[in-house]
């Protein structure tokens, strides 16, 4: 199943809003409505987002709008993934958004393949991988990149077993990383965060493999919680991967320069619309978290596993 579809002059999403008790589109009839799916988390993760925002750049161009003020509102719907800047500037400086769109939409599977044959290599026979959110096909157009290469361990015959935080307080773990693996009967485990250092102190866990929305000197940003998970790794020596394709890379700035998103108070104040703190809280509520080099043991990409820089 594809995250997004081409059809008709339109782009249809798949509503990760509603995942993982309906299945439905979600229909972008214009760069705005894009705009819009990506500020709500209609789409979500940073290689989605990123092909997404081309077809954005497309329904701009075919509505002979004004092609820069598109790209300069598409690239403001989130700050922190590398992707979404990167698409909307190869889009611009193409001669036709569709055709670029559409390669960034086949390159984006056959990157993830490629990144998932690389990865599973790291993947041992027996192993249980934590992963952290979602870096699957549902943060891709297809396959993904951290569940990309779980996927591609176990079709190569690896009886592996995964463990997936729930990713407080969007919950992508819970909703749409458990959901993928039981589609591919692929063995899970759900966990709250907070018990990822338990499992890696049990011994329960043989190698962490996240995706990243920024790849930069210094590190990488991904969903926050990512750092507990990595701190906790080094301590209990669980090789800890980041699985990311060149897309994500910025080598001109410090990871330390990101935007880190700051998200609506209201996720954390209410769990499925139930409030869990009392009225008036005061909430902080990053988005993204900062995982230093020295923590991670590899990045996987297209191209092979490099060593963080
Ligand atoms: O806020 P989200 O759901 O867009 O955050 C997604 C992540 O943090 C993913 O791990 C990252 O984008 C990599 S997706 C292949």
């Amino acid at each position: 199943m594809k995250t997004m579809l081409w059809k008709d002059n339109q782009l249809l999403l798949i509503d990760q809003t509603k995942l993982p008790d309906e299945i439905t589109y979600f229909t972008c009839k214009n760069y705005q409505d894009v705009i819009y799916a990506i500020k709500t988390m209609v789409v979500r993760g940073a290689p989605a987002i990123g092909v997404a925002a081309a077809f954005g750049m497309t329904l701009a161009e075919l509505a002979g709008e004004d092609l820069q003020k598109a790209a300069d509102e598409i690239k403001a719907a989130r700050p922190t993934a590398v992707n979404l800047f990167w698409a909307v500037d190869r889009v611009l400086k193409s001669d036709n958004a569709l055709d670029e769109a559409l390669k960034m939409y086949d390159e984006d599977i056959e990157t993830n393949k490629s990144i998932g044959k690389h990865g599973a290599a790291v993947i041992g026979d027996g192993d249980t991988i934590l992963t952290h959110c979602n870096a699957g096909a549902l943060a891709c157009v297809d396959y993904g990149t951290a569940l990309g290469v779980i996927r591609a361990a176990f079709h190569e015959g690896k009886k592996i077993k995964v463990i997936c935080d729930e990713t407080r307080p969007f919950c992508q773990g819970a909703k749409l990383s458990v959901f993928e693996m039981q589609q591919e009967k692929i063995p899970v485990k759900l966990i709250v965060d907070s018990a990822a250092g338990r499992m890696m102190q049990e011994g329960k866990v043989n190698k962490v493999v996240i995706g990243a929305d920024r790849v930069a000197k210094g590190g990488v940003a991904n969903k926050i919680g990512s750092l507990m998970v990595a701190l906790a790794a080094k301590r209990f020596n669980v090789p800890f991967y980041v699985a990311a394709p060149k897309s994500t890379f910025d080598f001109e700035n410090s990871i330390y320069d990101t935007e880190i998103e700051e998200r609506n108070p209201k996720e954390v104040l209410y769990f499925r619309e139930c409030r869990v703190a009392p009225e008036g809280t005061d909430v902080e509520n990053p988005s993204f978290d900062i995982v230093p080099s020295d923590l991670i043991t590899g990045i996987i990409t297209e191209e092979g596993i490099l060593k963080p820089f």
